[in-house]
């Protein structure tokens, strides 16, 4: 029996300890820092996930087996090196091959020279010479900043006027600081999204479920992007023909690019796809879960979890079997109103536990902190609802009659999560 330590504090993280917990070969789980909602599955501790020292020196002491890290982060800074240079087991990619997220230039690169399926781009560290690139081109186009930007980093430029802004606003005045030293001018794809995520030890890859995400803040995906307002799995987009593409043209190449440059990838890859006519191409490398995407696959995983890791870890994923449960799951995440911008926080929840006893659902919490003996928002993304079932229309009517029991002051809620599939039916 093992203890194992979870590593962040939103949905995702929640997600991981829940499924964590179902496991036969788990006796403790601990989460740094964690949330009400993962404290009820094990010990939350107070360090958070930036302090590598901290962490490693609770994971020897407490004699930790395990480690998850949930979020981009500390992967991209090398928590994974860290730990393994103490000899201690962990989940996930190392420094090296984080860059995949950690620098879009370097990802971008990467896919080209492997020839992976991806929009035509640019990159540039100096605002005249991108204004005069983009004078050239036909819009949309779409900005990035290089670095971490907490999922706000890109812009959809549809007029001259939004692409110089968004140039000026990475280049000259920096708001995304270090980040945004060099931008990605890429062209602007247009289709439908879809995530593959997959696990791999470097030698095979294997995906999971397929998932959509509704990255827009409003309803038929209106409004600014945000870390994703809802999800479901397995999204019919994506059928075994595509499936088998997929694998064929993007995770196999990435694999063995990864193989050619001599980087041992152990973890999970988070394949962000944008579909038009059947062709597939990638938006974006993630080094890691996506979150509320988690809170959608990880309730249909019936293979134990701990049991993967270890064989990722250890480079026997072959001989590993991954088994999913023959239902659907579908997440809608309750926000603070005015998020991805302002918003306040603080505002009391209630209705969680009766929430919480429907039947096949699963409130995972995000955005939470306990004041007393009240609950209390602490974020944008406050919760994810979860719910499982046997069809689609199911999921959706369990999910939504979870989520009106629960209440807090100004909150926000997409009411159309899975609306392209209910459409294409
Ligand atoms: P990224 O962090 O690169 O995935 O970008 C975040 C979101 O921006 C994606 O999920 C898409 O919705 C959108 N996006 C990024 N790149 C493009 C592109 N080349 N064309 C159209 N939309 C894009
Ligand atoms: N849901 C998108 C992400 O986790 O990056």
């Amino acid at each position: 029996m093992l203890k194992v330590l979870v590593i962040g504090n939103g949905g995702r993280e929640h997600a991981l300890s829940w499924k964590l917990a179902c496991s036969g070969k788990v006796k403790k789980i601990y989460i740094a820092p964690g949330n009400p909602g993962t404290g009820e599955l094990g010990e939350n501790i107070p360090i958070e996930a930036l302090d590598f020292s901290a962490l490693v020196k609770f994971a020897r002491d407490e004699g930790v087996d395990l480690t998850f890290v949930g979020p981009e982060e500390p992967l991209v800074k090398g928590i994974v090196d860290r730990f393994q240079e103490e000899g201690l087991r962990i989940f996930g990619p190392n420094k090296e091959a984080a860059r995949l997220e950690g620098s879009k230039v370097y990802s971008k690169w990467f896919m080209k020279k492997y020839q992976i399926p991806t929009a035509e781009y640019e990159v540039f560290d100096d605002a005249e010479e991108a204004i005069a690139y983009i004078k050239g081109k036909e819009l949309p186009l779409v900005i990035k900043a290089e670095g971490l930007a907490a999922g706000k980093g890109v812009i959809v430029a549809r007029t001259r006027e939004e692409a110089l802004a968004g140039v000026n606003s990475i280049l000259v005045d920096k708001v995304y600081g270090s980040a945004g030293v060099r931008i990605v001018v890429e062209e602007f794809l247009t289709g439908e999204e879809a995530t593959i995520l997959a696990f791999t030890d470097g030698k095979t890859i294997v995906p999971m479920l397929v998932s959509q995400d509704h990255k827009q803040v409003y309803e038929k995906d209106q409004g600014p992007n945000t870390g994703g307002m809802g999800a479901y799995a397995p999204a019919p987009l994506v059928d075994q023909a595509l499936m088998e593409r997929v694998y064929r043209e993007v995770l196999l190449p990435t694999l063995q690019g990864l193989q050619s440059e001599g980087i041992d990838y152990r973890g999970v890859l988070y394949c962000g796809l944008m579909i038009k006519d059947g062709v597939p191409k990638v938006l974006e490398y993630n080094v890691r879960f996506g979150d509320p995407e988690a809170q959608v696959i990880l309730p249909l995983l019936k293979s134990d979890l701990v049991e993967i890791a270890e064989a990722v870890i250890e480079g026997r994923l072959e001989e590993r079997e991954i088994e999913w449960h023959d239902k659907k799951s579908l997440c809608v995440v309750m926000a603070s109103g005015g998020y991805p911008g302002e918003y306040a926080t603080g505002k009391e929840i209630t209705g969680l536990e009766e929430a919480g006893s429907l039947p096949d659902i699963q409130v995972f919490q995000a955005g939470t902190k306990w004041e007393g003996d009240k609950l209390l928002t602490a974020g944008g993304r406050v919760l994810a609802v979860t719910a499982t079932g046997d069809s689609f229309e199911e999921v959706k009517e369990k999910a939504y009659r979870a989520v009106d029991k629960i209440y807090f002051p100004d909150f926000h809620v997409r009411r159309d999560i899975g609306w392209k599939i209910f459409r294409d039916s």
